[in-house]
């Protein structure tokens, strides 16, 4: 066996759901601004519900579509750049809450291309161990938790949800394109506090100090540098997948990219020579949702029944890190 299969997918939004005009009642926007410059009408909070539940949800309905009992997942991979826990992981608590006894846990952090990852991983997995037959990856956020409610340049682009696919092993396409600049680790960040040292006076020098707008707790963006990062990098990596694979971009049927500004998607599709019909797009309802975004939209194309077998399909993430991935597979 050589490749994956996606037996299984499932996704939960928590009920809370705000649109565009709420955030002019804190902030001085628009509903007019955040929809032209970014494609989002509204996103779901979680109404202090926490993450591993809200992934639960979405884990349980990825079994249900594979048809597979808890006891028949062999690992689970979380993704979440906003657990509940620092320690013990979401895949963690998540084995507990399920009932999937047999499987090994943990969790990987990379941000909104954490699905690709897991995806990459969960391939290589499936390929070099006899014992991992089936893989469960859920990518649970709460990025509401993290926001600067502040800051309007980021706050109107995040939400809360998580998604879920259960992965199997298959003789079929696999292929990916990983890519890491960390020089650029300054331009998306949310950090911990400082240490609890009592011994320790002062706290010592932290990095990325020199952002003066940076608020303790909260996510920092430079959006302009995402953004130009983002663009690029998403062609670079889905032309990378399909090349290893053999194909051009103009031969995936589908791409199912991270839902972070519609004008970045817009842009990756002219740089790939792709309409805009080729890729799958739900961030008008849900915004940002990180490692979420991609296996929810996976989960609303698959439940609308566009993917049939044999289509090539490609998923594609960026984030903080900066992370870049792109991960190419055949439908079954
Ligand atoms: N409402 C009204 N005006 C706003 C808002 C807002 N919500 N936000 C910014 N503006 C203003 C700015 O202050 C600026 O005003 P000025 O010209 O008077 O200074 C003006 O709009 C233009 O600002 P820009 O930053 O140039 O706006 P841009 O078109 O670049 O859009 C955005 C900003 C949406 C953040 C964009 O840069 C972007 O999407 N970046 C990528 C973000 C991203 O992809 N994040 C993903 C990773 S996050 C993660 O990993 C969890």
């Amino acid at each position: 066996m050589s490749g994956v299969v996606i037996k299984g997918t499932g996704a939960y939004l928590p009920a809370l759901c705000v649109d565009n005009e709420a955030f002019t009642k804190i902030l001085d926007t628009s509903d007019e601004w955040i929809r032209t410059r970014t494609g989002i009408r509204t996103r779901h909070f979680s109404d202090g519900e926490p993450g591993w539940s809200m992934g639960l949800k979405a884990a349980r309905q990825a079994l249900d579509s594979a048809n597979l009992r808890p006891e028949e997942i062999d690992l689970i991979l979380g993704t979440t750049v906003t657990p509940d826990y620092c320690t013990p992981s979401l895949a963690c608590v998540l084995q507990g809450k399920l009932g999937a006894v047999n499987a090994i846990a943990f969790d990987i952090s990379c941000a909104c291309a954490g699905f690709v990852y897991a995806l990459d991983l969960a391939n290589r997995y499936l390929m070099t161990d006899d014992k991992i037959k089936n893989v469960l990856i859920v990518g649970s956020e709460m990025l509401s938790r993290v926001t600067n409610f502040e800051d309007r340049a980021s706050c109107v682009l995040f939400g809360d949800g998580a998604g879920a696919a259960v992965v199997s092993a298959a003789d079929a396409l696999f292929t990916s394109s990983l890519k890491v600049e960390g020089m650029g680790a300054g331009q998306i960040f949310g950090r911990y506090h400082g240490t609890r040292n009592p011994f320790c006076n002062p706290s010592p020098a932290m990095d990325y100090d020199e952002y003066g707008d940076y608020k303790e707790g909260c996510l920092y963006m430079n959006g302009k540098e995402v953004y130009k990062f983002a663009t690029r990098v998403m062609a670079e990596t889905v032309t990378e997948a399909a090349a290893k694979a053999g194909i051009t971009p103009a031969e995936i049927d589908l791409i199912i990219p991270h839902q972070a500004n519609i004008r970045i998607i817009e842009t990756a599709a002219q740089r790939l020579h792709l309409p805009m019909e080729r890729f799958a797009v739900n961030i008008q309802k849900y915004g940002n949702t990180s490692s979420a975004c991609i296996p929810i939209c996976l989960d609303e194309v698959n439940r609308a029944g566009r993917l049939k077998k044999g289509d090539k399909v490609c998923f594609v993430g960026f984030g903080a890190g900066l992370v870049a991935g792109a991960a190419l597979i055949e439908w079954q």
